[in-house]
């Protein structure tokens, strides 16, 4: 399995900044096909920029930020997979801003999910605790059952067949932000958590196969580390993306490490 490494430009780039980035993103990684790459641009620059990117590189693909799960509708200021299914491979769903931010529920990012695969697009779902906790002791389990109900509410519905097409991205949120990220050991033993409960709904070999990032406060100092972790099948960056080159130095360890 290749590894997953998703830039999330988030609402930072103007158009003009997202054209520049774009350009200098591509001449970066053209020649790293060992690794599948993802972009995904403010959506209002989702155009413009697969537009100026021109010539699709195989091994990179572009996502969107957040969709809608209805087709068509009166949904003001929304937009569908439906609408982006020609642009777009992968869209993040559930991340913890628009969680946290505009109270988006379970129930909502699990109708994103299903609304993604019925258009074969992949979606890459965020859970993540909100509250540093120094370990995975039991008396911490009330906040890995809340985490472990994010995940196996976003992925209900999601027949065995269709499982593997969803990413899930462990984000803790208290590491996101370029301030402090997790320790690859912990981020590595949560995401062995997740692991088993998909085990428990799919059977350990489907759960082997989904694909599983980390994302928070990813640099190019510790993405090698969370590589190397068994079970971390790639990272999903934000402010260190929008560096070429820093984001093109991990998208090349991660050729490298593998999944
Ligand atoms: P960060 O953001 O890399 O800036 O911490 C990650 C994310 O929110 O997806």
């Amino acid at each position: 399995m290749r590894s997953l490494i998703v830039a999330n430009w988030k609402m930072y780039p103007t158009l003009p900044d997202s054209i520049v980035l774009a350009g200098e993103v591509k001449k970066a990684i053209e020649h790293l096909q060992g690794t599948e790459i993802v972009i995904a641009p403010p959506p209002c620059w989702l155009v413009p920029v697969v537009e100026h990117w021109g010539h699709q590189l195989p091994h990179v693909h572009f996502a969107a930020q957040n969709v809608w799960p209805e087709d068509q509708g009166a949904f003001t200021g929304e937009t569908s997979v439906y609408m982006l299914k020609n642009l777009i491979h992968y869209a993040i769903v559930g991340h913890s801003e628009r969680r946290r931010l505009l109270g988006e529920s379970d129930e909502l990012i699990n109708e994103k999910v299903l609304a993604c695969l019925k258009w074969h697009i992949r979606p890459i779902v965020c859970v993540g605790e909100e509250k540093k906790v120094s370990d995975l002791a039991t008396s911490q389990n009330r906040v890995w059952g809340k985490l472990i109900e994010q995940l196996l509410a976003g992925v209900a519905g999601v027949v065995h067949e269709r499982i593997d097409q969803v990413v899930i991205a462990y984000e803790p949120l208290w590491a996101i932000g370029g301030v402090e990220s997790a320790q690859p050991e912990y981020a590595g033993k949560v995401i062995a958590l997740l692991r088993s409960h998909l085990a428990k709904k799919y059977g350990p070999l489907v759960a082997e196969r989904i694909q599983i990032l980390y994302g928070g406060s990813v640099t190019a100092q510790n993405a090698a580390d969370m590589l190397r972790q068994k079970g971390i099948n790639g990272l999903l960056c934000g402010s260190n993306s929008l560096k070429a080159k820093d984001f093109a130095k991990i998208c090349e360890l991660a050729g490298k490490i593998g999944a």
